[in-house]
């Protein structure tokens, strides 16, 4: 079974290479991709990278070609880089782009020593976990983090991929994942041993998707719209009940 996604997931790599589109949503504007990975490079330099202890060791689960690790890598307290992804095609991509190790493997079967890792960084990463595997994962996620180590997760919302269902079929394809309930995404970080320190998600710019489309469509400028979202997000702190991707900052104590 992960046999087939794997090579769903190779051939993906292969036909779209080092672009946002390869990792990010695979048929949306390019634009708009870029819009949400300046926003997740925003939440982690904000969340995680303002209160970093020195000399640390990070690892960015399923880091497919190191679209994060390459903003990572500038920061002077990370020491260290470990990639995990279980295509070979984006291991080469991540090693040649970090200069940095990276382990092949299926994230529901972590092969790492306990206490080995300061952050662990998973942007879109337990979407892939099968539901069975899910209490698991976290858990072995907890046990490679040293004490005090932190965890950013960043996934996509149940609750907004029904709504977009009710209105156009078939969206998601076979490296689409699953998605999360806001309640049972909050449970995850709760019952393996984690604090929850921050959550979030893009509620104004999940439900702004379609008037954006049609500006583009319409060639009109989105930037303007693009910003209103963002400032939304960041200053109405509403829990994201509803969002395309919502994300939780954990804290292992
Ligand atoms: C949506 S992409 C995100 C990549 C990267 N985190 C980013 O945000 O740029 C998902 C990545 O997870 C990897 N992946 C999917 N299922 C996996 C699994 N079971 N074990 C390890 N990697 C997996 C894919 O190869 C792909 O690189």
């Amino acid at each position: 079974m992960i046999e087939e996604e794997k090579a769903e997931w190779e051939k993906r790599a292969s036909s779209k290479g080092q672009n946002l589109n390869s990792v990010l949503l695979k048929n949306l504007p390019e634009e708009l991709n870029a819009y949400i990975h300046k926003r997740q490079l925003a939440i982690i330099e904000k969340s995680v990278l303002n209160n970093l202890d020195k000399d640390i060791a990070v690892l960015d689960l399923c880091c497919g070609y190191g679209r994060i690790s390459k903003e990572l890598k500038k920061n002077k307290h990370i020491k260290h880089i470990v990639g995990m992804d279980f295509s070979r095609i984006y291991c080469d991509f991540f090693q040649k782009n970090i200069q940095s190790s990276t382990v092949c493997g299926d994230l529901q079967a972590l092969p790492f020593q306990n206490n080995s890792f300061d952050l662990i960084i998973g942007i879109t990463a337990l979407m892939y976990v099968k539901e069975k595997n899910l209490s698991q994962t976290m858990q072995s996620l907890n046990n490679c983090l040293k004490k005090n180590g932190k965890i950013l997760l960043i996934d996509p919302g149940f609750e907004y991929r029904w709504f977009v269902d009710l209105f156009k079929k078939n969206t998601y394809g076979k490296t689409s994942g699953r998605s999360f309930r806001y309640k049972e995404y909050k449970n995850l970080g709760e019952e393996s041993f984690f604090r929850i320190e921050k959550m979030g998600g893009n509620f104004a710019f999940s439900f702004a998707i379609p008037v954006t489309l049609f500006f583009l469509k319409a060639g009109f400028p989105i930037k303007f719209l693009l910003q209103f979202c963002s400032l939304i997000e960041d200053f109405l702190k509403i829990p994201p009940y509803i969002a395309l991707h919502r994300w939780m900052f954990l804290s292992k104590d």
